[in-house]
């Protein structure tokens, strides 16, 4: 089985709207996470999907769910948890209880404000954790990183041929996610909030899968504008 949790349990702080998390907000005429369900919901190689969103908004979220999707693929919908952590742990315990799960099961883990991700990265990403047990997306870093310990002044500047940009999905064969977390001791749990670093860490390989510069998290009031560009972009090709 392969399952898609769609990440949807964040405030949105920095877009600065306090009433409606950004993943609720419009984006060519229906919310954003819409937008990102229907991806998976689309593609043949995800079985069923689950969402996590704040509590108060699960209610919301599987009303919007049965006004733009069809039936067919399993959809459901949990609440999150109140980190980006918090909400992976509610998914893997919830597919623990709820679902069919074994050795070979793949977690395909996505942001539920990343809109335009496409069915290639879904394919490579089913393919990749299927082949490697873990995987993440990633573009090739076209700015210079520079590196500072303090804020203040740069510590070091690795080198760009060397340097990525991390995006979602980021996925896994479900069991050795679990075994991987279950070795955190608790202090690395809190300061450790990325899975695949997590892999890393512990010396288990993270394939990478090729993202899009066009795959972008929607963080910021300006990202809004740029994601009604791509899809007016997209409406046009
Ligand atoms: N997310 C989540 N559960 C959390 C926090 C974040 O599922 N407790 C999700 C968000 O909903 C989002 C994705 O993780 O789809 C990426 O996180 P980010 O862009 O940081 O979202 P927010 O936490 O909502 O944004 P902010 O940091 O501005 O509050």
């Amino acid at each position: 089985m392969v399952y898609a949790a769609v990440f949807a349990g964040g405030i949105g702080s920095r877009m600065g709207n306090s009433e409606t998390p950004k993943q609720y907000l419009e984006l060519g005429g229906k919310p954003i996470i819409i937008h990102t369900i229907e991806k998976f919901f689309v593609n043949d190689r995800i079985d069923a999907i689950l969402v996590l969103c704040p509590k108060a908004w699960v209610s919301n979220t599987e009303d919007l769910i049965r006004k733009y999707l069809p039936a067919g693929k399993p959809v459901r919908v949990i609440p999150g948890g109140s980190t980006r952590n918090g909400t992976l742990e509610a998914a893997i315990a919830y597919l623990e209880a709820q679902c069919e799960v074994d050795e070979q099961t793949v977690l395909v883990t996505h942001d539920a404000v990343r809109p335009f991700l496409t069915h290639r990265i879904i394919c490579e990403n089913v393919e990749a954790a299927a082949a490697y047990g873990a995987c993440d997306t990633v573009i090739p870093a076209t700015d210079t990183i520079v590196e500072s310990a303090d804020g203040q002044s740069i510590s070091s500047i690795p080198d760009r041929k060397r340097m990525f940009q991390g995006q979602t999905p980021q996925s896994f064969r479900l069991r050795e996610l679990e075994q991987v977390l279950a070795s955190l001791t608790e202090s690395e749990k809190a300061s450790l909030t990325d899975a695949c670093k997590i892999f890393t860490l512990k010396g288990k390989p993270v394939h990478m899968v090729q993202g899009e510069v066009f795959n972008i998290k929607i963080t910021y009031p300006y990202d809004m504008k740029v994601a009604d560009t791509l899809l007016k972009g997209k409406e046009h090709s």
